[in-house]
């Protein structure tokens, strides 16, 4: 059995799946809100399980390891995230396990081919602009460093799926 987290509040329009939680943080820019930041933290957690998942389906175990370096940086950005979001309220936001998690639901099935790496490669490097347009929404700098490194890392996912888009043959 495992330890119930402290029950997580979010907002009254926040989303209810994880396909509805990928598109609200695609959108997040000016305005950003603490709000946001936690659906941002629990999306990140749900990055780990999609690429956990298509990591079962890569065509050759070189691929397969570059999917989870990816997740586990996934995982390791929701924490980042969960300490922002401690560091501007004074309220600890720990990471749930992932059936815990309240915008989780399971991902389709996704099929690992070179085109879809690529494609996820650009969403990767769209994820390290929208870390910068979040960054420009608060003042504390330990805040914004988070969310810079962060950020840093999505262009590093994008350039591994693009190393792991090499290495598929179709
Ligand atoms: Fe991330
Ligand atoms: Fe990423």
């Amino acid at each position: 059995m495992s330890i119930s987290p402290m029950s997580i509040t979010l907002g009254p329009n926040a989303p209810k799946t994880s396909i509805e939680a990928f598109a609200h943080i695609n959108g997040l820019g000016a305005g950003t809100t603490v709000d946001d930041l936690k659906i941002l933290a629990l999306a990140e957690a749900i990055g780990k399980e999609l690429y956990r998942c298509m990591a079962e389906g890569a065509p050759n175990e070189a691929v397969k390891e570059l999917l989870l370096a990816n997740g586990r940086e996934e995982l390791a950005h929701a924490h980042r995230v969960g300490k922002a979001i401690e560091i501007l309220t004074g309220e600890p936001f720990p990471i749930p396990p992932i059936e815990e998690n309240p915008v989780y639901t399971p991902l389709p099935m996704m099929p690992v081919t070179k085109q879809a790496l690529e494609r996820l490669a650009e969403g990767e490097f769209a994820g390290d602009q929208m870390y910068d347009r979040i960054a420009a929404c608060f003042d504390n700098p330990e805040a914004i460093a988070l969310f810079r490194l962060n950020g840093k890392e999505e262009s590093e996912h994008g350039e591994r799926l693009q190393r792991a888009a090499a290495l598929c043959d179709s």
